[in-house]
């Protein structure tokens, strides 16, 4: 090679490593609830891992399901001025100020999991599952396999979220349609294991053994998993003196349908980080025209797919 050519092809390497070294990474910020049951740290790891594999500065911040939490963090995300703010949101109310900031300072919000009830034109998009469908999935599984005719006791979740509402009108748009399905109890348990628990505990008593008590409906699978502690302490049989459906799919859930101490769970998909940055790196890069709501499907699982499902995911 001539002194030129060598020259030439070291400013040609020179000029590639500076242009790589300048491609600057995107700063997002992300709102999460908390780590209040399986499910949700499941979301925030794959989140933190994908955001890694493409590169993303994240600045994680965790509510610990305070919603007072999550607006100091987007008002801090607007003044560090990031190209982005993901907000998966406690509840659906008390958002339109801090929305309103983050459009004044030309920030995109976009919403992940959990839906707000502002005005849409607030934020970009929602990348989300459908609750009302995960809680008619429950509903119509429970009408079939109580033939119809079923006391129900039903674990809230987390009051004024977005789950608790719509897994519960959903839940209840099926069981309306057989007038023996009766919701005979219903309260709050946070979404925790512990929540669900103790509202199971009071249940159990209150009925005396849950005498008459036909199916547990949860609205996720923590409060199922402390209700099933709850039976057993009392001396019942999950999934076999009761019905037991909730959502969620997470690990813990599939083993107990697998060993016959559950009844069903609808899957919230938790590895959807990828859906949401693609939609976020895409409205980056200048796409606008996407739907209000990017939808990410939910299904039914029982005892019967329960063991395939775990293999499917290495789990045992
Ligand atoms: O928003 C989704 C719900 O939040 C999950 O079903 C539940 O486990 C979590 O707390």
């Amino acid at each position: 090679m001539t002194r030129t050519k060598l020259l030439g092809a070291a400013t040609f390497g020179f000029g590639l490593l500076l242009a790589a070294g300048s491609a600057s990474a995107l700063t997002i910020g992300f709102s999460q609830v908390g780590s209040e049951g399986d499910w949700r740290p499941a979301f925030s790891k794959d989140m933190k891992d994908e955001a890694a594999k493409r590169n993303i500065d994240l600045k994680y911040s965790d509510a610990q399901g305070k919603e007072e939490n999550q607006l100091k963090a987007v008002r801090s995300f607007i003044a560090q001025k990031v190209d982005a703010i993901i907000i998966a949101p406690v509840v659906v109310t008390g958002w339109d100020a801090v929305l309103k900031e983050a459009k004044a300072a030309k920030i995109p919000v976009f919403l992940a999991d959990r839906d707000v009830d502002s005005d849409p034109s607030l934020f970009v998009t929602r990348i989300s599952a459908d609750f009302n469908l995960e809680g008619r999935l429950a509903g119509a599984w429970l009408a079939q396999a109580s033939k119809g005719k079923c006391d129900v006791v039903e674990l809230q979740g987390t009051v004024g979220s977005a789950p608790a509402l719509q897994r519960k009108k959903g839940f209840e748009s099926v069981t309306a349609l057989f007038p023996d399905i009766k919701i005979v109890k219903s309260q709050s348990g946070d979404f925790t294991t512990a929540g669900g628990k103790e509202v199971a505990e009071s249940f159990i008593k209150a009925t005396n053994g849950f005498k008459g008590i036909c199916a547990v409906y949860a609205h996720n699978d923590n409060m199922q998993l402390g209700a099933i502690q709850a039976m057993k302490e009392a001396g019942l049989k999950p999934g076999k003196d009761v019905l037991l459906v909730s959502v969620d799919g997470v690990p813990d859930m599939f083993r107990l349908l697998a060993a016959g101490e559950a009844n069903a769970s609808v899957e919230l998909k938790s590895d959807i980080g990828k859906n949401i940055y693609d939609v976020v790196e895409a409205y980056l890069k200048g796409k606008t025209d996407f739907p209000k709501w990017v939808l990410i499907p939910s299904d039914l699982h029982t005892q019967a797919d329960a063991a395939a499902e775990l293999a499917k995911r290495g789990l045992k």
